[in-house]
C-alpha cells in the first residue's frame, strides 16, 4: 500500500518525506486555506513546492471550479505546472465528464469526495487515476466508511478496472491498518497517523533493556 501525507504544510511534508517511505501528497482546498495559501500564483507555487519535496511522488491538486469548461482550465494549469501534478476533480456530473476528458488527454486525475460504490463506478468508467472514499467523513455520519473501501477494492478487482483506491479522510493510525487490510491502494493520512504506526510498548522497553545490557558490560 502506498502512502501519501494529507497536507499542505511543507514541514510535515518534509518530515514524512525524510521518514523514506512517502509516496505522495494530497492537499484540497481547506487544507491550502489552513497554511494561509492564498492567490492563484502562490497557490501554484505552493504545490510546485510541493512536488519539488517530494521527488517523483504523485501530488494531488484540486480545481476549484465546478462546471465542466471551469474544471477543464483549470484542471491543464494545474497539470502543466509539474509532471507530479494529479488532477483533484470532484465527484459530481461536470466532474465525471471532466475526468474523463482529462483520461482521453493523458492528464492523471484524483476522482474525490467519494461516498458511494456507485460514485467509485463512475469514476473508474471515466478512467480516473485514483478515487478518494472519504472513511472519516463516513464514520461520522454512522456510517462504515472502511466497509465502502472494501467494496470498492473487490468490484474493481472482478470487473478489472484501473483506477487505483485511495483511502481519504483518513483520521487515526488504525484506520490505515484498517485499509491495508481492506486492500486499498493508496492511504493518504495526516502525520500523526503515519507516526502512530511505529508506537509499540515492546519496542520501546525492548530497546531500553538492549541499551541497559550493552553499557554493563561496554561502560
Ligand atoms: C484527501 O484527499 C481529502 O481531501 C482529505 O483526506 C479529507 O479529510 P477530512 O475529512 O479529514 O477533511
Amino acid at each position: 500500500m502506498k502512502f501519501f501525507i494529507d497536507t499542505a504544510n511543507l514541514d510535515q511534508i518534509r518530515e514524512a518525506q525524510d521518514l523514506g517511505v512517502l509516496d505522495g501528497v494530497t492537499t484540497n482546498p481547506s487544507l491550502m486555506a489552513k497554511e494561509g495559501i492564498k492567490g492563484e500564483a502562490n497557490i501554484k507555487q505552493h504545490y510546485v513546492d510541493i512536488c519539488n519535496i517530494v521527488p517523483g511522488g504523485d501530488i494531488s491538486a484540486e480545481v476549484i471550479a465546478t462546471d465542466f469548461a471551469g474544471m477543464i482550465r483549470e484542471g491543464k494549469e494545474l497539470a502543466a505546472l509539474h509532471p507530479q501534478i494529479v488532477v483533484k476533480v470532484p465527484c459530481t456530473k461536470d466532474g465525471i465528464k471532466a475526468l474523463k476528458y482529462f483520461t482521453d488527454n493523458g492528464i492523471r486525475t484524483n476522482c474525490t469526495l467519494v461516498f458511494s460504490l456507485g460514485q467509485a463506478l463512475l469514476a473508474a468508467k471515466a478512467g480516473a487515476t485514483f478515487v478518494s472514499p472519504f472513511i472519516g467523513r463516513l464514520d461520522d455520519i454512522s456510517t462504515d466508511g472502511v466497509a465502502l473501501i472494501k467494496e470498492i477494492v473487490e468490484v474493481y478487482s472482478f470487473y478489472g478496472y484501473d483506477t487505483q483506491v485511495l483511502a481519504a479522510s483518513v483520521r487515526h493510525t488504525m484506520h490505515i491498518i484498517q485499509c491495508l487490510k481492506a486492500g486499498a491502494d493508496v492511504a493518504t493520512c495526516p502525520l500523526s497517523a503515519i507516526l502512530g504506526l511505529l508506537k509499540h510498548p515492546l519496542t520501546d522497553s525492548g530497546l531500553k533493556t538492549f541499551l541497559e545490557d550493552y553499557n554493563k558490560v561496554n561502560g
